[in-house]
This record gives C-alpha cells, structure tokens and sequence, in this order.
C-alpha cells in the first residue's frame, strides 16, 4: 500500500483508507468480532487511515476494540456533530472513551455543524495534545460555499467530501484551495454514493473493463477507486466494507501504474 501525505498535517496516509458507516454500526460479540477481522485484515494489507463518527451508531465503539491492541499502527480521525460548544465537549469526551484511547489523529467537525461554535472547542483539546489535528467535512454540495469559507480561516488541516466518477464538484473550488492551503483530502462515498447506491456499480458492472486490466483493475469497485487515485489532489480514500475479501480489493488498487488520463476519460464516459 502506498502512502500520500496529508496535507500540512505531513501525516503518511495509506492511500486506501477504511470508512465506518453501516458497516461498523454492529452489535453482539459475534457481528464485534468480525469487524475487528475487517480491521485486522486492513492493517495486515497497509491500511494506516480509519473514519469514524459518533453520528454512526455503534461504530465508535466497534472500531475501539477492533483497533485497541495495535493503535500504534492506525490513525483514527472522528467527529463532532453538534451545535453548542457544552455538547460538543461531551461527544468529544465519549468519543476517547468509544474509541479507548487518550489522543485522537484528526476531529473533523461532521457536515460542518456548529462549526464556529465547535472549532475553539477542538483547538482547546488540541492544546491539551488530545487532538492532533482538526477538518471539516460535508456530504453536501450545496454547502461547498461554507466549506470555503471556512477552508479560508485556515483554522483546519483537512476536508472530507464526495468524489466520484458522478460527482466531481469538488474539482472547481475544493481541492485548488486545499492545494493552495496545503489542506489533507479525504473522499468519502467513492463506491456507493449517499443518495443513490447504485448510480456508479451499475453502470460499471455491465461495462467491459479490459482496457484497465494493465493497470491491475480487475473490479467495478477497483476502477472507481483507481479514478480516484489518478487525481494527486487525493490524499486518501476511504471505501467502507463488511466484507473481509473486499479489504484485498480494494488495498489492490494502489498498486501498479495510475490510469492514465485517457482511462479516466473512458470511465467517465460510460456514465
Ligand atoms: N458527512 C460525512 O462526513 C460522511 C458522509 C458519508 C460517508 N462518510 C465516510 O466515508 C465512508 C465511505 O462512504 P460510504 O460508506 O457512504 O460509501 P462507500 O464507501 O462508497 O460505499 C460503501 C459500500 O460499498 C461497497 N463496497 C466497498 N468496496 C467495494 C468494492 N470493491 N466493490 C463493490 N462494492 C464495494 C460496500 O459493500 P460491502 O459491504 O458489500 O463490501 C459498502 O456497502 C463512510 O463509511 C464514512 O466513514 C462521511
């Protein structure tokens, strides 16, 4: 697994990370365990990078266990989903509970809720050496212009938003200024977009793939994530899973040459 660096943080983020949403949202000894296998296998394969929110149910909690006998070899980045400062400081006290550990890699504030409320909350815990680093992150296009705004107070080491083959937004505004800012890029949903799970599998599934067979491409779900490491503007990816193969899979796609810009183009062209 290769790494990027994430932005000024100057943290090594493996290129493929893991997200929680759904899929760590478990409970019972059994449905632990298995997530804990998810994880294993994704740090036996280079994953260092895991998201988390307490907004995912039970995920926190989950991914606690899961990562608690070999924290030294992952980066944990949670979030805060809150509106005053009093209940922020309450989630984020829970989360180091959850999550069993004393210092968190990066606290994102969770689609920017409360942001200017929340963010003297973070860098009070960052000056306690509890946060290492603090982001922002948005699901939603349509809040691009407050996600600027608040990218330009420099107050923030990284941003968190959709990319994918259908949705490229982020292109025109984001990630100049992230690059600009020297701000880490985290992309969610890069497999099942939020509002239409099948929109990019689909299509993908009943594609002829071979041209990308060089590059090491063998899946609907590789190629996608293969698109998304051809931008430089990335610094890691965070597919989620409830599949143990699926961690293989997806660490698969940083090896090998990157798609050329004509691929990427082909991709595009077939939705
Ligand atoms: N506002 C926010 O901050 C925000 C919003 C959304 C997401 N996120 C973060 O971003 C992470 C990723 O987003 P997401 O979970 O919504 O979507 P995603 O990772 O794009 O899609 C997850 C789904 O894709 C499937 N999948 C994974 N690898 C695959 C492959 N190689 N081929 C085919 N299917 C594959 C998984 O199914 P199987 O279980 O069958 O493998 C899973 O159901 C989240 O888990 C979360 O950590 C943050």
């Amino acid at each position: 697994m290769e790494c990027r660096t994430l932005g000024r943080t100057g943290l090594r983020v493996s290129e493929i990370g893991m997200g929680t949403w759904q899929t760590f949202d478990v409970s019972g000894r059994t449905a632990d365990a298995h997530c804990a296998r998810i994880a294993e296998e994704a740090l036996g394969h280079g994953y260092n990078f895991f998201d988390t929110a307490p907004m995912y149910g039970e995920a926190e909690r989950v991914l606690g266990i899961a990562l608690e006998e070999r924290r030294d070899e992952a980066l944990i980045a949670t979030k805060v989903l809150e509106s005053s400062a009093r209940a922020a400081r309450a989630s984020i006290e829970r989360s180091f509970e959850l999550l069993r550990t004393d210092v968190i890699d990066l606290f994102q504030i969770h689609n920017m809720a409360g942001w200017r409320e929340v963010t003297p909350v973070l860098k009070a815990f960052q000056a306690e050496g509890r946060i290492r680093y603090i982001g922002i992150t948005d699901y939603r296009v349509s809040n691009y212009p407050e996600v600027l705004e608040a990218m330009r107070t420099g107050d923030f080491d990284a941003v968190q938003i959709p990319y994918h083959l259908g949705e490229r937004s982020c292109r025109r505004e984001i990630l100049p200024l992230a690059r600009e800012m020297n701000l880490g890029v985290i992309v969610m949903t890069p497999i099942a977009p939020l509002f239409n799970r099948n929109l990019l599998l689909g299509p993908l599934s009943k594609a002829d793939l071979s041209i990308l067979a060089p590059y090491g491409v063998r899946t609907p779900g590789q190629a996608l994530l293969k698109y998304l490491l051809a931008d430089p503007a990335v610094s890691t990816i965070i597919p989620a899973t409830s599949k143990v193969e699926r961690v293989a899979e997806n660490a698969a796609v940083s090896d090998g040459e990157p798609l050329p810009p004509e691929a990427c183009e082909r991709l595009e062209r077939l939705l």
